[in-house]
């Protein structure tokens, strides 16, 4: 944080700094917006002073039964942080971020955007963005190769947070029955329930359309979380060959749920341009006794398990899904 805090100050004295004009803020914040959020909550709030973009979380937009402590509306607010920070530099900019500065605790980050060089664009990164999305259709069957899987973890690492790969068969297994209890917790709670039931379908541009929920049972996981949509998805039997990565860090805190948020933002990114699929699962996080249990065999005690994903291969020419709404700039940015 100090060394970031020297960073802002220097960019800052250099009088060659050009600060970004307010087109390119909001372009940014535009597209910090297509970063993933629980069940598409988009729990931020962003705020321009013509100095720097400070994010907060809208607390309103917290899912009061099934994120209490605001875990999940944290690690969203992160991965928005990350894609800010992605988009001001996939545009030319040397974003500087403070996190969670001193004085305001309701700011998780501020971002200062300023450039004192030219930097050519890259459309590829900027297309990245717009291309990330939840397929939650049948992963194939094509093994997720180990070292992919490592290089993923390793993306993930550079954000201080810590990331295992669970491919032990042993390990996998256990994952399973832990899934199917949190899944079991959340069935038999009828508000849990009620409150994921009440962001699908909803009007707006918020939550997630049955279009982007699978039609049909995966035969072998028969249960997800979500109830079945209108998303046509294979009737094959196949024995997918996606993993899952465990991320987390040594606490269950505001600075850890950031960046884990901005660690799954970095991940997803990557694992999109790398051709693969990445779906989160966090009912078994979400489970405080399911949570516990992983973090105790699955990862030994060695870290606080925060978010789990799922990172697999989807069939190549599938059809594209339509994107996720968004709201509008006006009402997430206040400048
Ligand atoms: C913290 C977090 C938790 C999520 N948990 C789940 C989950 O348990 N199951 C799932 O299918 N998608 C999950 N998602 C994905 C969101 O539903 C998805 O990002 C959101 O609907 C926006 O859609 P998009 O990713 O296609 O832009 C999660 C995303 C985040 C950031």
């Amino acid at each position: 944080m100090q060394e970031e805090q020297e960073d802002t100050m220097t960019t800052r004295a250099n009088p060659r700094t050009e600060t970004a004009p307010m087109a390119v803020i909001e372009r940014l914040v535009e597209l910090a917006c297509l970063a993933p959020s629980v069940h598409n909550t988009q729990p931020w709030r962003w705020e321009y002073d013509g100095r720097a973009i400070t994010l907060r979380a809208d607390p309103d937009r917290r899912l009061v039964t099934s994120d209490p402590r605001g875990r999940n509306l944290t690690i969203s607010c992160g991965a928005a942080l990350h894609h800010l920070r992605f988009a001001a530099q996939a545009l030319g900019w040397e974003p500087v971020v403070e996190h969670l500065p001193p004085g305001d605790e309701t700011v998780l980050a501020r971002v200062f955007v300023a450039r004192t060089a030219h930097h050519p664009p890259l459309p590829a990164d900027i297309e990245l963005m717009r291309a990330r999305c939840t397929d939650r259709r049948r992963f194939t069957a094509w093994p997720v190769p180990e070292d992919q899987l490592a290089a993923l973890c390793r993306i993930a690492t550079a954000w201080t947070v810590d990331a295992v790969a669970v491919t032990d068969n042993a390990d996998r297994f256990r994952l399973e029955l832990l899934a199917n209890q949190a899944l079991t917790a959340l069935e038999i709670d009828p508000e849990r329930l009620e409150e994921q039931e009440s962001w699908i379908d909803r009007p707006g541009d918020e939550g997630i359309p049955s279009d982007l929920l699978p039609d049909h049972p995966d035969p072998l996981h028969p249960r997800g979380r979500f109830r079945l949509g209108v998303l046509e998805d294979t009737r094959l039997v196949i024995h997918s060959g996606d993993r899952v990565i465990a991320l987390g860090a040594g606490s269950d805190d505001v600075g850890s749920w950031l960046r884990v948020g901005e660690a799954l933002s970095a991940l997803w990114l990557e694992a999109t341009r790398a051709g693969m699929s990445v779906v989160p699962m966090t009912q078994p996080i979400e489970v405080e006794s399911t949570r516990r249990e992983i973090g105790r065999t699955l990862l030994a005690g060695a870290f606080e398990p925060l978010l789990l994903v799922r990172v697999g291969w989807q069939v190549i020419g599938r059809r594209a899904l339509p994107r996720t709404a968004r709201r509008p700039l006006d009402e997430v940015l206040s400048r």
